[in-house]
C-alpha cells in the first residue's frame, strides 16, 4: 500500500416511504458523497425502516444517486426484519462477503437476528473471520464492517442492543491485528482506538432519529500507508462535527521519572464467601499466598466477596482479609447486596469513595445494586466522577488515577453480554475524555485487559 486509502462510511439511511426517512437529508449527503473522492465507501446497516418489499423498492431507485467507485452493503437489524433478511440477499447481495484487492482485505459481516434489535455473531461468524484473517494475514490492510456496536456508544442509554459476543469478537480483531472496523446502529458517531485497531461507529445518515439533538451525519476516513487513521466526522450537508479519536494496551507499567515502580496492584473479584467448601478454602489460601508472593501495595477486590451477602459469608470473608485489611480496597459486587448485604457490607467495611496512595487515586465506584446483575452508575455519581478528576487534575497533573468498580466498559471475551453496565458508553467516554488511566472492573470470572 503505497498510497492513503480513502473510505466514505456512511449507515443507517432507513429508507421507507413513512416520515421516518429524512429524504432532504439523504439527498444533501449524497451530493457531498459525489464530490467527495474516494477509494470505496462502506454502508453498515438499516438501509430500511423495517425490511419491507416497498422499502427495498425505494432503496433500488434511490441508491442509485450514490455515485461511488464501490460501496460495500452491510445488513441491519432493521432489513432484517419481516423476514427482510430474504429480500436482502435477492435485491442487495450477500449477507457475508470478503473482497481482497490491491492488498487490502475487506470482510462483511451479518451481525443481526431477525426481528431483535440486538445483535450476535456466532460461532461460525467468529470462525469465519479468523480463517480468512488468517488467510489474508499478509494483507496491507484489514477492515471488517458489521452493523452492531461491540463497545459502549455515549448518549445511547441504556446498554441494551450490542452484539452478545461482543467481546469475542473484540478478541479476534486484535488477535488478528484488524487495522480498522466499522459499524453503525446506535445513530451516533464515535470512534475508538483499542490496542491497534480503529472501531469507528457512524452516525444515521437520513433517520428521523438522531440523539441529543445530534445532526445526521456520515464518516470520511483515511488511512495512510504508514496506517495513520484519519476520522473526519460531517454532518450531511459536507459541515465537519469533530475529528474524534480516543485511544484504549495491554501493556503499561506505573514507573516514576527514574523508572521504579509507584505501586504494584493485585486484582481480584468474585471470592465468593460464604458457599466455600474446603476445597474453595485452600484455593483462596492458593490464590491469596500467590498474591502475596508479589508483595502488592494494594489488594483491588472488584466485588462478589461474598456468595450471597448473609451474616456468615460476611464474617467468613472478614477473617479471611483480616491480615490485609491495611492493603485491600473493595468495591461491592451484586452478591454483596443480596438479601440484607448492603446493611452488612457498611457494618464490615468502610467504603471509602476516593483513596489516595503513593501518588495514585483510586476512586470506588459502585455499579452494583441489589437483586440485579446488571450494573449502572447513573449520570448523578458520572457528574461527581467527573468533577473529581478534573478537580484533581487541576491540583496535580501527574497523579495516576485508577476506577475500581465491578461491572466491566469492555465487553470481555468468552462471556455474553447480557449483565452489562446500562451506561457503559457514557461512563468509557467519561473515563477516556478525563484522562483516568487505569479502570478495574471483576465482573463475569473472565480475565481481560486491553487498552482504550
Ligand atoms: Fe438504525
Ligand atoms: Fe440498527
Amino acid at each position: 500500500m503505497d498510497k492513503s486509502v480513502r473510505i466514505v462510511h456512511f449507515s443507517d439511511i432507513h429508507f421507507t416511504p413513512r416520515p421516518q426517512f429524512i429524504r432532504s437529508s439523504y439527498d444533501e449527503a449524497v451530493s457531498v458523497i459525489n464530490n467527495t473522492p474516494h477509494d470505496f465507501a462502506v454502508f453498515s446497516g438499516d438501509l430500511t425502516q423495517d425490511g419491507l418489499i416497498e422499502e427495498y423498492e425505494l432503496a433500488d431507485t434511490l441508491r442509485k444517486a450514490i455515485i461511488s467507485p464501490k460501496i460495500y452493503w452491510i445488513i441491519g437489524n432493521h432489513d432484517s426484519r419481516s423476514g427482510g433478511f430474504e429480500v436482502w440477499e435477492k435485491k442487495v447481495g450477500p449477507r457475508e462477503f470478503r473482497e481482497y484487492f490491491d492488498d487490502v482485505l475487506f470482510i462483511g459481516l451479518d451481525s443481526c437476528i431477525p426481528d431483535q434489535d440486538g445483535g450476535r455473531f456466532g460461532r461460525e461468524a467468529l470462525d469465519y473471520t479468523k480463517k480468512i484473517l488468517m488467510k489474508y494475514g499478509d494483507a496491507k490492510l484489514k477492515l471488517i464492517g458489521f452493523h452492531h456496536h461491540i463497545l459502549p456508544i455515549p448518549k445511547t442509554g441504556r446498554e441494551r442492543s450490542n452484539a452478545v459476543d461482543a467481546g469475542d469478537m473484540l478478541s479476534v480483531l486484535l488477535d488478528h491485528n484488524v487495522d480498522a472496523v466499522f459499524t453503525g446502529h446506535k445513530h451516533h458517531p464515535n470512534v475508538y482506538k483499542v490496542e491497534d485497531t480503529i472501531i469507528i461507529s457512524a452516525g444515521s445518515v437520513s433517520s428521523y432519529k438522531t440523539r441529543s439533538g445530534g445532526s445526521r451525519s456520515f464518516n470520511y476516513v483515511e488511512i495512510t500507508p504508514e496506517k495513520e487513521v484519519k476520522v473526519k466526522i460531517m454532518k450531511t450537508n459536507g459541515d465537519p462535527i469533530k475529528n474524534e479519536l480516543k485511544t484504549i494496551t495491554r501493556r503499561f507499567r506505573m514507573v516514576d521519572s527514574t523508572g521504579g515502580i509507584w505501586l504494584r496492584l493485585a486484582q481480584i473479584a468474585g471470592t465468593d464467601f460464604g458457599t466455600a467448601t474446603n476445597n474453595q478454602k485452600e484455593l483462596f489460601q492458593k490464590g491469596i499466598d500467590l498474591i502475596n508472593s508479589t508483595n502488592p501495595d494494594l489488594i483491588l477486590h472488584c466485588g462478589n466477596m461474598t456468595s450471597e451477602g448473609r451474616t456468615s459469608d460476611y464474617e467468613s470473608a472478614v477473617e479471611a482479609f483480616l491480615p490485609y485489611s491495611d492493603k485491600l480496597i473493595f468495591c461491592p459486587g451484586p452478591n454483596d447486596l443480596r438479601g440484607f448485604g448492603e446493611t452488612l457490607l457498611h457494618k464490615y467495611f468502610d467504603i471509602e469513595n476516593t483513596i489516595e496512595k503513593n501518588n495514585s487515586l483510586f476512586y470506588v465506584l459502585n455499579t452494583s445494586a441489589p437483586e440485579t446483575e446488571i450494573g449502572v452508575v447513573g449520570r448523578t455519581t458520572q457528574h461527581r466522577l467527573e468533577t473529581y478528576v478534573y478537580h484533581t487534575r487541576q491540583q496535580s497533573r501527574d497523579k495516576f488515577h485508577t476506577v475500581v468498580m465491578h461491572h466491566h466498559l469492555i465487553p470481555i471475551p468468552g462471556t455474553r453480554e447480557t449483565s452489562a453496565l446500562e451506561d457503559a458508553g457514557d461512563v468509557l467516554r467519561l473515563l477516556s475524555d478525563t484522562g483516568v488511566n487505569l479502570a478495574l472492573s471483576g465482573h463475569l470470572g473472565r480475565a481481560f485487559c486491553t487498552r482504550v
